[in-house]
């Protein structure tokens, strides 16, 4: 079966986490300092904050913004819930507004209607390896005063013209095996505000600047200097796995048949975090792909407002009808960077056949 995913650990990130044991140094230490350095300057950004996880990025950046009880933050229905939980968790309410149809990403034009006076951030999500519409999600931003967290743990290297994904306000990352880089577990926040960085190491920190003496009620929300170790290895490699990902997706916009290819912006670096295809009868689907030897998944079969923490809390009534169209049609196929071309080949093997058997979804839009 060829996997969804599939990640690469080489042995110069076995040399670099055994160095980093025979150091003696295993919590943050000099390869978390080392990693933040060159993460920043990969994205383009003064300031890096490596952390635990992508979603105590997303927490720490909300907090780092003052983001807190009262406050909301509006985001998107269509996105792994650890988006929204992390508003949560400040005691912030998420307030969800539809994705655009074609990118999966923010629709920029239903945002200023969600604004209130409450309104204290925009956490747009760039999905599966495409920013999302960043530059008109910042200047809405600027005209209400409005702070941006950009979730960007699909988006390592994405960018908008020359500006990478994670350089606008601030930029969260994670670090899970699955994406375009890994450390095991780990996250990094990105910014070039000099204040924001500060107060997020702070935090990620017990508030502690001064061993012992506490400033505010802070987390641990530290990385590990052995998972910076594999992020030094792995972050030289992520262009190469990007481009990787990125030949492998223009075979299948070039080769699948009647079925819904992804949709690129003009002038978007996509990093093919996920290919994400439009199909019908998405089960019959799936099971057609598996018999013929090829793995999918998909993200995300129910929309956040939807799963059961937030029923709880009084969501689950609001309309978003892209997001609903696409939760029940959405799957991906494998794109990493370990795919042979002769599994490339299955794979496109496997989509055209299956659509084929089950008849295209909407023939006007197809292939
Ligand atoms: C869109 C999105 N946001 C946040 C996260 C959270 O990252 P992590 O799993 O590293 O906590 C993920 C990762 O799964 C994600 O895909």
């Amino acid at each position: 079966m060829i996997p969804i995913a599939r990640p690469q650990m080489g042995e110069d990130e076995k040399q670099r986490v055994m160095e980093a044991m025979d150091s003696g140094g295993l919590a943050q230490g000099p390869r978390v300092r080392e990693l933040e350095e060159q993460f920043a300057a990969f994205i383009g950004v003064e300031h890096a904050v490596a952390t635990s996880s992508g979603t105590t990025a997303l927490h720490l950046a909300l907090l780092g913004y003052g983001v807190g009880e009262g406050d909301e933050v509006i985001t998107v229905p269509f996105t792994f819930i650890a988006s929204a939980n992390s508003i949560l968790y400040t005691g912030a309410r998420p307030i969800f507004v539809d994705v655009d149809e074609d990118d999966f990403t923010m629709d920029p034009t239903l945002i200023e209607a969600a604004v209130t006076p409450r309104t204290r951030a925009i956490m747009p999500v760039s999905l599966y390896g495409q920013p999302a519409d960043m530059e008109r999600i910042t200047s809405i931003a600027e005209r209400h005063g409005l702070h941006v967290v950009e979730d960007a743990a699909q988006a390592h290297g994405a960018a908008i013209g020359e500006r990478r994904s994670g350089s606008w306000g601030a930029g969260t990352f994670s670090f899970y095996p699955t994406k375009n880089m890994t450390t095991g577990e780990g996250g990094m926040i990105t910014t070039a505000d000099g204040d924001l960085a500060e107060r997020a190491r702070l935090l990620r920190e017990h508030g502690m600047k001064v061993r012992y003496h506490h400033d505010v009620m802070g987390y641990n929300f530290r990385m590990t200097d052995l998972a910076a170790a594999i992020g030094l290895a792995q972050l030289p490699k992520l262009p190469g796995f990007n481009d990787r990902r990125r030949a492998i997706a223009a075979r299948y916009d070039a080769e699948l048949r009647g079925v819904i290819t992804p949709r690129v912006r003009a002038g978007v670096t996509h990093v093919f975090h996920q290919y994400t295809i439009g199909v019908r009868d998405r089960d019959a689907f799936a099971e057609g792909l598996k018999e013929r030897g090829v793995g999918s998944a998909i993200y995300y079969p129910i929309p956040v407002h939807r799963q059961k923490p937030f029923i709880a809390l009084g969501y689950g009534e609001e309309g978003f009808p892209v997001t609903e169209r696409l939760t029940e049609r959405v799957l991906s196929i494998p794109v990493h960077p370990s795919l042979s071309a002769a599994e490339v080949a299955t794979v496109i093997g496997a989509v055209n056949q299956t659509a084929a058997e089950l008849g295209p979804l909407e023939p006007a839009n197809a292939g």
